[in-house]
């Protein structure tokens, strides 16, 4: 069977000679990819294909896609990285940065994710009426055997589930938002408001805007070479991930602030049971909180906002300036809560801590991190 679309991935600029660009995210899949770019020639028989390798490597890989390409049939690209940003999803991203055609299809390097699936997404792409095209373990026919064991299992149902929870208008005909196999028309997505942080780029590009999506089921199967380099710090990068898509900066501002809240108590207890002062250890829980919390709205709050705005520094001054103020002022505000409009000291607590997360909050995006 031969087919052949020069139609395919029209109003594109630069589309003119290939159809699909297939962007395969790599990380030590050295054993891995001849085998995949063999099966993926073979899979796309009749359609003008290119492959992107986007590389992360610190294996021998980019020296074999490199051989591998002198002698493939199709276009065979290698993008190395040397700071390997956003993980494979930021790798993916850089890899519809560089694509050849709007048509892009993502796929993993191990080949859990068949290649010989891919002129099915795109034979559903040709039907009309989609954005993107999810190639899912969850919708009938399909399989997630490759799931190596069974806590991963649980651990994708789980996750899948609440994830389609939380967002159940947009990811309402999605099943597996968390495929990492799917098909997507590039002049849909607006690339420069994606934050990929992992490997969930799909639901990444799924939750920030509605699109039309349609499913084909396929088979997970096991990796040809090698381990998953999926890790307990992915799932990490995870929650964070939908934390910040579902309720934006302030509620990992208040995941921050919790944190911070259980620290200052932990090193306070620790310093008294060690017989320091309680006074000395309370300044010692509140200056070493003030500055872990710092740190982390450098790392996982505000880090996209950091470039812009002024110097580490100067970002240090401003957020230690303004917290050691506010606590100082607390102490006052609470006595006048208590003493002039007799409120309860728990409600004056209360109302005091909400107003300053509120106000803290605000200082941080408008001042500390202003651009
Ligand atoms: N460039 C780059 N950078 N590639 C990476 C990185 C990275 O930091 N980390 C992993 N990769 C590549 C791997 O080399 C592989 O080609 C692909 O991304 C998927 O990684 P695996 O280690 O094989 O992940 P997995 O099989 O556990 O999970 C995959 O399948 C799940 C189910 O479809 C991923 O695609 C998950 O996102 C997906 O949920
Ligand atoms: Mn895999």
């Amino acid at each position: 069977m031969s087919r052949y679309w020069s139609a395919l991935g029209s109003g594109s600029p630069r589309g003119d000679s290939i159809d699909i660009s297939i962007v395969v995210p790599t990380f030590n899949e050295a054993a891995n990819v001849a085998e995949l770019v063999r099966r993926t020639v073979a899979a796309v028989e009749g359609v003008r294909a290119e492959i992107i390798f986007v590389d992360d490597s610190t294996d021998e890989t980019p020296a074999v896609i490199r051989e591998v390409a002198a002698s493939a049939p199709i276009p065979v690209r290698l993008i190395h990285r040397d700071e390997k940003s956003g993980g494979l999803g930021g790798a993916v991203v850089e890899g519809f940065r560089a694509a050849e055609s709007d048509i892009c299809i993502v796929m993993d390097g191990d080949l859990q994710h068949p290649p010989e699936k891919i002129l099915e997404l795109v034979d559903r792409f040709r039907q009309g009426d989609v954005d993107i095209v999810v190639a899912s373990r969850y919708v009938g026919g399909g399989t997630a055997h490759g799931l190596a064991d069974r806590t991963r299992v649980a651990v994708s149902k789980v996750s899948t589930a609440v994830t389609r929870a939380m967002f159940p208008v947009k990811l309402h005909d999605v099943t597996d938002p968390m495929t990492g196999f799917f098909l997507v028309d590039r002049r849909r997505i607006d690339l420069a408001t994606l934050k990929p942080r992992g490997f969930k780029i799909l639901l990444e590009i799924l939750a920030r805007r509605s699109f039309r999506v349609a499913e084909v089921p396929f088979d997970f199967g096991d990796r040809y070479a090698g381990e998953s380099k999926a890790s307990l710090a992915q799932g990490f990068h995870f929650i964070i991930q939908l934390a910040l898509l579902r309720f934006g900066k302030m509620s990992m501002f208040a995941v921050v602030g919790g944190l911070g809240a259980v620290a200052n108590l932990l090193i306070v207890w620790a310093l008294t049971e060690m017989g320091v002062n309680y006074v000395v250890a309370a300044v010692v829980g509140a200056e070493v909180t003030i500055v872990g919390n710092f740190l982390l709205f450098e790392r996982v709050v505000f880090q996209d906002m950091r470039e812009a705005a002024s110097g580490v520094w100067s970002r240090f001054a401003k957020s230690f300036g303004f917290n050691n103020a506010e606590a100082l002022i607390r102490i006052p505000v609470m006595a006048l809560m208590v003493e002039t409009w007799h409120f309860s000291a728990v409600i004056a607590t209360a109302l005091t801590l909400v107003i300053a997360f509120i106000v803290r909050f605000v200082f941080h995006s408008l001042v500390v991190y202003a651009p």
